[in-house]
């Protein structure tokens, strides 16, 4: 039984295979958290101090009690009005504007199976894989009921909290902040590691001591964004990717979020995670109920390295659903990079006859095919093929595309719409804007309210006539703006909360349509790159366009970061042309090769246009690809260098589950004359077996992971060395294990 109630002890253990997590009901019914951490069987309660602080308030039913107050416990799910002045997760304003109340531990329940979430995502399992336990809490005097959700999968070391809020009263309440879960843990140097970036140049990481202070990161764009992602990890100070504590806290959501970390006067650090609580102002009626999304929560005791792990089995095999969530997707060619707006039905036909010539198994139509769509100030809205452009009818397009062996796919923005288009001519009222206020543009694009049902009908109507007729393999979803004027001409009260939380709801409509109308969709998101990259959307979509810019250097990094959380097999990677667009840097085919394969793999220029050798690696690497992918895609993944910090060379290999063969990727990020000797140290290998590689060198699994692998060099004529790894050089070493006879 995962979840073990001492009555004796007042406490509400979950367990799972080598974790446990701790809840105790407290003096006066305050549910306090104890602990999460390696497996216990006992009480932690212990470590809760009691004392007597000057200027901690005491509950009035403490009984003078001066040593209790939830403003120095550590608290489960902590409510702004309890007497806590840390960062609350609940707050909950009533009618007359009085702000507090003080939820109580009244009782709880287990349940076989995992909760669902109705309209969001959520992870799912078997009955016989999980177990749900519900914890009621309530304010008396607000007539509120909080019931916190938790999820287990023991097998997996994951627990998800969700948090659900019904108003038994019959007054509206408001709530200012409802959080979906905190974390609060009673002593150690913590350090918070985030992921911060920007459009084409997502998810960095970035590692800091939490201190004495708040630290809030979160979106305010209606949209997870690039600017940070919905997953932070707690480390504590010694942690690296091999060793030591850290704890994660993965938001399943695409909206606004924010998660507030801060450490106390008595070194308690807490972390709240949830929607966005800047102007929330959900209004909930009598009888009405608010569910928060959820969050995945996984305590790795050895190192950073094993906590992706932990969110890589999750997210691939509890997350992400359809046929193709553990499927090898196929190889394809996309025409943005190369063509962007202006192309016609002829220039696709020839870039899908050269890819299909070298081996893509999937040509995928970008922007510019619908309505006046010719540059990014018309057509947004109008989801009629462009037939005059196409010089066909889009089924036509198609088939000459399957005619080659191939796969068709097409690009979308169901969110948005131009002001130029017939959609927004017939409908203003369907943009969102605010009456008398000009609307921000972005990229000369408004956001359609999705809050409203009738909106995403009439998107889904009009795009599901030109999927039919295609019969499109493939869809890319993209979103390429942030939501300003947040409205909604239908909406009673105008609260921003309301409207984003129902926008991002209408948004898990539209997909969940998509998917229900065509089972067999290959569906993959996109937010102007990696702008909505969260779990959220891999409950919908099995990859996600990683990053508008796919320069081979940046990608590293930029994957890197995505990899703490995200499965490689979720991230959209293709081959583009050099001199790259963004950075203008040129990189060998072969090292964006290497690159892509971190991810979906794929290519993103007109192969007509490189030369006979280029077409030559080409072939070579979808070969590769094809070869390796079980193990790319469903080995273990480990990061074997630190590319925020090394300079000098990126690493990263896969291994598979039983260790009997591995992949190295190395890439020279910097070189400099006459160099010392680099190594690449490896990781997740059997220490006792020798594994060899493909030019036959036999290496120990124990030596290359504390020496390392020497780095491959390159023959290269008249130089003064001979031997060489040059900026840029990429390898991919393939070792297998040896049978060593008896
Ligand atoms: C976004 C996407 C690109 C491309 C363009 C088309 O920027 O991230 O890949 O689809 O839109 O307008």
């Amino acid at each position: 039984m995962p979840v073990v109630f001492d009555e004796q002890a007042s406490t509400i253990t979950i367990n799972t295979e080598n974790t446990s997590y701790q809840m105790k009901i407290g003096p006066c019914s305050i549910l306090m958290h104890t602990y999460y951490g390696p497996r216990i069987d006992c009480d932690a309660g212990y470590a809760v101090s009691y004392r007597d602080r000057g200027f901690s308030v005491n509950p009035y039913d403490s009984i003078e009690n001066r040593r209790v107050s939830s403003d120095t416990m550590p608290l489960e799910y902590p409510c702004e009005g309890s007497g806590d002045h840390r960062a609350p997760a609940f707050s909950l304003r009533r009618k007359n504007g009085a702000v507090g109340c003080d939820l109580r531990y009244v009782n709880h329940s287990i349940h076989a199976g995992k909760y669902s979430l109705p309209g969001l995502p959520a992870v799912y399992a078997e009955e016989e894989e999980a177990e749900t336990l519900l914890v009621t809490l309530q304010d008396q005097s607000a007539h509120i009921t909080v019931t916190l959700q938790y999820g287990i999968l023991p097998k997996l070391d994951i627990i998800t909290r969700a948090a659900c809020v019904v108003n038994d009263g019959d007054e509206t309440v408001f709530l200012d902040n409802a959080a979906s879960a905190n974390v609060d843990i009673i002593a150690g140097n913590w350090e918070l590691i985030h992921f911060y970036g920007r459009h084409a140049g997502e998810r960095n990481t970035a590692r800091t001591e939490i201190g004495q202070r708040e630290i809030v990161i979160g979106s305010r764009r209606g949209m997870s964004s690039h600017h940070e992602n919905p997953f932070v990890i707690l480390a504590e100070s010694d942690t690296t990717e091999l060793h030591g504590q850290c704890i994660g806290m993965c938001f399943v959501y695409s909206g606004s979020f924010a998660c507030n970390v801060s450490k106390d006067a008595f070194g308690t650090v807490r972390s709240v995670m949830g929607i966005q609580p800047e102007h929330f102002d959900y209004p909930l009626e009598p009888g009405e109920s608010f569910q928060a999304p959820e969050v995945i929560l996984a305590y790795s005791g050895s190192g950073l390295g094993h906590l992706s792990h932990l969110y890589h089995k999750v997210i691939s095999d509890h997350i992400c659903r359809g046929p193709w969530r553990n499927a090898r997707r196929p190889v394809l060619i996309n025409n943005w990079e190369a063509t962007t707006m202006n192309f016609d039905g002829d220039l696709i036909v020839s870039i899908a006859k050269k890819a299909a010539e070298l081996g893509v198994e999937m040509l995928v139509l970008d922007d510019g095919w619908f309505g006046a769509r010719n540059t990014d100030m018309a057509g947004l809205g109008d989801w009629v093929v462009n037939e005059k452009k196409l010089g066909c009818t889009m089924g036509e397009l198609a088939d000459k595309i399957r005619a080659m062996g191939m796969k068709f796919g097409l690009w979308i923005e169901p969110e948005m719409v131009n002001e130029d288009s017939d959609l927004f001519r017939t409908h203003p009222d369907y943009a969102m804007r605010i009456p008398g206020k000009d609307p921000a543009l972005g990229r000369n694009q408004l956001v359609l309210d999705f809050s409203r049902e009738e909106v995403v009908d009439n998107i889904f109507g009009q795009i599901s006539k030109v999927l039919d007729e295609c019969r499109a393999d493939y869809v890319k979803m993209d979103m390429n703006r942030p939501i300003v004027d947040v409205y909604s001409a239908v909406a009673e009260y105008q609260s921003q909360g309301k409207i984003l939380y129902n926008y991002i709801k209408g948004v898990y409509r539209f997909m969940d349509m998509l998917l229900e109308r065509y089972p067999d969709l290959l569906l993959e998101g996109c937010s102007g790159g990696g702008g909505r990259f969260d779990a959220g959307m891999l409950y919908y979509c099995p990859q996600i366009w990683c990053s508008d810019n796919t320069d081979a250097i940046d990608r590293i990094r930029i994957q890197y970061g995505t990899s703490f959380c995200y499965p490689l097999k979720t991230m959209g990677a293709h081959v583009s042309a050099v001199p790259n667009g963004d950075t203008k840097r040129c990189t060998p085919i072969h090292t964006r090769g290497v690159v892509a394969m971190e991810g979906t793999f794929g290519y993103e220029l007109d192969l007509n246009l490189i030369s006979e050798s280029e077409m030559e690696e080409v072939k070579e690497q979808i070969v590769t690809f094809k070869k390796y992918w079980d193990l790319l895609h469903n080995g273990t993944y480990y990061r074997l260098t630190d590319v925020m910090k090394n300079r000098s060379e990126a690493a990263w290999m896969m291994v598979s589950e039983d260790q009997k063969e591995a992949l190295v990727n190395i890439v020279v990020l910097d070189t400099t004359g006459n160099c010392p000797n680099r190594y690449i140290r490896c990781a997740g290998l059997d220490p006792m077996a020798q594994y060899e590689d493909e030019k036959g060198t036999v290496y120990s699994g124990n030596v290359l992971m504390t020496i390392g692998l020497p780095m491959p060099l390159k023959y290269v004529p008249n130089t003064q060395w001979r031997e060489f790894a040059r900026e840029y050089d990429a390898f991919q070493i393939h070792l297998v294990k040896r049978t060593v006879s008896a």
